[in-house]
């Protein structure tokens, strides 16, 4: 059986693809330090497979600890998921994300070569095509020019990678640039669980749904798009989940040393179609009232779906609306979250 090590698998997307890969006949084992996430998720993975994952309390960061992990297990594929991720926050504290992000990802390459472990899996990001708003996105299509640090972050690890790859022919690594992933497991038993007021427009939105939060404040309804608000590729997370097993069966056979895909549906869904279908799943009206714009959003932003078809067989099946009745399942079930 093979071993993936997935970093940052106790997190919303990590969390999901754990679940993924198990279905699938993998062995995982997760590392996670809990700074975006709890420990209740394992108890839930748990009641979803009937498996204990071996989990290790550990920041990726600190290759001295995370070395016990390439001991005790024999890994064959790393799936890096571990990062902080808030736009906001990453324009506040750089230096916090440069390092975390950065830090935990050239830590885990160098592990990777102490222990000749090839295959790699890297969640890279939309963002790294910056305020072009040329869409589709390919994954031909230029990078740079990101909005914030967080953005850089992402860029400049794809970067780091080619020239990983380029110094060590054995490497096999996939750059995933997810879109917008949001939904939950349909069990209800894991979803996004942000702490404090949410930013994002899907947990924002459930729990103005669920009653915790009073409106949604729309931001911006004149921009160039058909009802004005803006358009992004919404992904179901489980979709994105299978995504990346896609992904590593494809580095278990691929000789090409470096691969990018998109991860999207190919379809822009705008701000006021999302809460439409989210009044269609929770049965009742979602307040909300329109805004200025918020600085950094550009209009419409979806992928090109064309290469991770073609190469990966990945096709995402899920819809705005089971996005949205599994966000609502999630949101129902743990209207506070999970407990610490
Ligand atoms: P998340 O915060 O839910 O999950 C990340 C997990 O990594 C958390 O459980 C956190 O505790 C852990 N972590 C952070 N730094 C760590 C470190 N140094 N060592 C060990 N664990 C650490 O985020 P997510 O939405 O699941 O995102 C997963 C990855 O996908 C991130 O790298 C994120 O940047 C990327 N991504 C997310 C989105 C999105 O919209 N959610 C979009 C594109 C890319
Ligand atoms: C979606 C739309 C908002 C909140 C972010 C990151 C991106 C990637 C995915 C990691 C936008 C509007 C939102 C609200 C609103 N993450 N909105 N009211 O900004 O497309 O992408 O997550 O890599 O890097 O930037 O997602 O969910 O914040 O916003 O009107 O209260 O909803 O303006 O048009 P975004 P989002």
């Amino acid at each position: 059986m093979s071993t993936v090590l997935v970093t940052g698998g106790n997190g919303y997307i990590g969390s999901h693809t754990v679940i993924s890969l198990f279905e699938n006949g993998y062995d995982v084992v997760v590392v996670d330090n809990l700074s975006n996430s709890k420990m209740e998720v394992q108890n839930r993975l748990e009641k979803i497979t009937g498996k204990r994952f071996k989990f290790y309390d550990i920041d990726c960061c600190d290759a001295d600890k995370l070395r016990v992990v390439f001991e005790e297990n024999k890994i064959d594929s790393v799936i890096h998921f571990a990062g902080l991720k808030a736009v906001g926050e990453s324009v506040s504290i750089p230096l916090d994300y440069y390092s975390n992000n950065i830090g935990s990802m050239i830590a885990v390459c160098r592990l990777m070569t102490e222990f000749g472990v090839n295959n790699l899996v890297f969640s890279s990001s939309a963002t790294v095509y910056g305020s072009s708003e040329d869409v589709p996105f390919t994954e031909e299509s230029p990078l740079g020019t990101c909005t914030n640090p967080y953005g850089w972050t992402k860029w400049m690890i794809e970067q780091i990678l080619r020239d990983y790859a380029k110094s060590e022919p054995s490497k096999r690594i996939c750059l995933l640039r997810y879109f917008n992933p949001v939904g939950a497991h349909e069990s209800g038993l894991i979803g996004e669980d942000p702490r404090g007021i949410p930013n994002n427009l899907f947990p924002y939105i459930s729990k103005v749904a669920g009653g915790t939060l009073e409106c949604l404040t729309v931001f911006g309804d004149d921009y160039n798009t058909p009802d004005g608000t803006c358009l992004r590729d919404y992904i179901h997370v489980v979709d994105l989940a299978e995504g990346h097993v896609k992904a590593i069966k494809f580095l278990e056979k691929t000789e090409d040393s470096v691969s990018v895909f998109n991860l999207g549906t190919g379809k822009g869904t705008s701000v006021i179609e999302a809460v439409k279908a989210f009044e269609k799943a929770c049965g009742h009206e979602i307040k909300h009232v329109f805004g200025p714009r918020r600085p950094g959003d550009i209009a419409v932003c979806y992928a090109s779906t064309k290469k991770a078809e073609e190469v990966l067989g990945f096709k995402a099946r899920y819809g705005i609306d089971e996005m949205c009745s599994s966000c609502w399942k999630w949101q129902t079930m743990n209207p506070e979250g999970l407990k610490d």
